[in-house]
């Protein structure tokens, strides 16, 4: 029976341009939607904005513009930014739709009708300038362990440890500085301590990694919390049902809004949500950066369960990007915006070399800008770019541009290209796409050592027959190249199906030959890198950089 597989990607804030932090899942996930599309698999990746919250809230005020405003403005800056990296969401939504309220006021009513809800009071730091409960991140003072001043309220920068911002000495608001005061109001906990012994049962690793199960075995360690969901007024958000004054925390509506999605998806094109996210015919997968593996791996499960929805199938959880090393700066020039990055650099490079160095774990994905040019310039351009294009170029000098018909030996090379597909989709399938791009290298070295044996630009005045079967088979192998990397390099099955007027090759048409037939022209799928290019790219981040400490000051 034929998979119906839905896949989502986190939501990014809808405070901040994407970065290539971000792209490190979203192209991810977009790899492996692609793969099982490429299967001729009904497959979905749903992602959206996620708008609500402090952050946001604030940064509007600052604006002195309506969230709504400052949300419709990030929604299209990164719609067109994962338009341009060839993130193909089936769709890109909003956590502030009515579909996202009316699920978040579902699973508020379901479980607390479980009586997997209740209330208790909460005292709170609060700014009585700014009439605001102030989050964590909204205090600042001096550190209770190292004595470092002026950090954060959850955490100290300096010392690296975490504590509460009741065991500061100095709490103050982080926006206008005075001291912050305490305050008590009444707050809804949902007892996830309650879905303890199914979160257990689930966390394994049929689901997760297993240096995830680890990680989350050391949080059923330290013990389950009840999780507090509410925030008090201001707040921008969702109102809880039957309050006045209350609203749902970010983090409620947030995953809530993958349904949400899916839902808008759904009547657009007449499918129903049920059978994505109640009925477990569809599979269901998530992708996610390891800092947020609390809310998605024990909170959200629990949701799930607690309001009758099914559970997904596995959820992906990959470690942050650094850049040469360490982690993305502003001042170094590393924490370049996806926007930056495409004023300087093609994407398709980045898709490939997050591919090379991808697997299914935790760990820390390094960009070095070194090996980011060697390997581009090596692989992608001096490999798959220039395998088409020598053969394209010969064909269409010496031999009228047309294709001939494959002898035995070229039939069995590409039976030979063609047996890879079985290792490849697997490696694909389980998330290993450092070893899929592995894989597929090794077919193009195959592909190489076809041509040096037979050597059609040697014997293409001589023996031009033979020059056009050799260049016919180094086609057809360069098709097989083509649909391998597809999911990594979408544009590159599209160029070799207008050289050789064939349909688009995936993983679904591996066995088609191409013969006897003139061809068009081909379209290069990437030209080289400069050196010059990646240090403009740095140049202006840090140029960006400075103008917003400028324009802060
Ligand atoms: N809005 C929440 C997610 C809600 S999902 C229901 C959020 N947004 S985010 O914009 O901060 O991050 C979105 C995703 O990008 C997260 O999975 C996060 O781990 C990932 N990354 C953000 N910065 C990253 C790096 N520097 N490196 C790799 N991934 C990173 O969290
Ligand atoms: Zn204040």
């Amino acid at each position: 029976m034929s998979r119906h597989i839905l896949i989502t990607a986190a939501l990014p804030y809808a405070n901040g341009p994407i970065h290539i932090g971000h792209l490190v899942e979203y192209l991810q996930a977009d790899i492996w939607a692609r793969y099982h599309k490429s299967c001729g698999r009904d497959c979905r990746y749903m992602c959206a904005i996620d708008t609500h919250g402090t952050p946001i809230m604030l940064r509007a005020q600052a604006e002195g513009v309506a969230p709504e405003e400052l949300i419709q403005r990030f929604h299209g800056e990164h719609a067109r930014d994962f338009a341009d990296f060839d993130v193909g969401f089936d769709n890109f939504y909003t956590t502030h739709s009515d579909e996202n309220r009316a699920l978040a006021e579902t699973f508020f009513h379901r479980l607390r009708d479980k009586g997997h809800i209740q209330t208790r009071t909460v005292e709170q730091a609060y700014c009585d300038e700014c009439r605001l409960f102030l989050p964590d991140r909204y205090i600042r003072g001096t550190c209770p362990r190292c004595g470092a001043k002026d950090q954060y309220g959850d955490s100290c920068e300096v010392c690296g440890s975490a504590y509460s911002p009741v065991d500061m000495a100095d709490p103050r608001c982080a926006q206008c500085g005075r001291p912050a005061s305490r305050r008590s109001s009444e707050h809804y906990f949902f007892l996830v301590t309650a879905y303890e012994e199914m979160l257990r049962r689930w966390v394994s690793p049929d689901h997760l990694h297993p240096h995830v199960v680890a990680k989350l075995q050391e949080w059923f360690k330290e013990g389950l919390l009840d999780w507090d969901f509410t925030r008090d007024a201001p707040y921008w958000g969702f109102k809880i049902p039957g309050t006045e004054d209350k609203y749902f925390y970010v983090w409620w509506d947030a995953p809530i809004g993958y349904i949400a999605s899916t839902e808008n998806w759904c009547k657009r094109e007449g499918r129903r949500l049920d059978d994505y996210w109640v009925s477990d015919e569809a599979e269901l997968y998530h992708f996610i950066g390891k800092d947020i593996l609390y809310f998605h791996a024990l909170y959200w499960p629990a949701m799930l369960a607690g309001a009758s929805f099914r559970m997904p199938n596995r959820i992906w959880v990959h470690g942050f990007l650094t850049v040469d090393g360490t982690k993305m700066s502003k001042s170094r020039g590393t924490f370049i915006n996806a926007r930056t990055y495409l004023a300087h650099l093609d994407p398709q490079f980045l898709r490939y070399y997050y591919a090379c160095k991808l697997g299914p774990g935790t760990e820390d994905l390094d960009l070095s800008l070194q090996d980011f040019i060697a390997r581009v310039n090596k692989d992608l351009v001096g490999n798959f770019a220039n395998l088409p294009s020598r053969s394209a170029g010969l064909l269409a000098k010496r031999l009228e541009n047309r294709l001939g018909r494959l002898d035995s030996g070229a039939r069995t090379m590409l039976a030979a290209i063609q047996a890879a597909a079985g290792p490849i989709g697997d490696a694909y399938e389980a998330c290993e796409y450092a070893s899929a791009v592995r894989a597929i290298t090794a077919e193009a070295d195959r592909l190489n050592q076809y041509t040096e044996a037979t050597r059609p630009w040697e014997t293409a005045k001589a023996d031009p027959e033979s020059a056009r079967t050799a260049l016919t088979a180094v086609l057809n192998g360069v098709r097989l190249l083509a649909a391998y990397l597809g999911p990594i390099l979408p544009r590159y099955p599209e160029k070799v199906a207008r050289l050789l007027g064939c349909p688009t090759p995936d993983f679904t048409n591996l066995a088609e030959r191409v013969e006897d037939r003139a061809i068009g022209q081909y379209d290069r799928i990437a030209e080289r890198v400069e050196a010059a290019a990646v240090e403009a790219m740095i140049d202006q981040t840090k140029a960006l950089q400075a103008d917003h400490a400028a324009a802060e000051e």
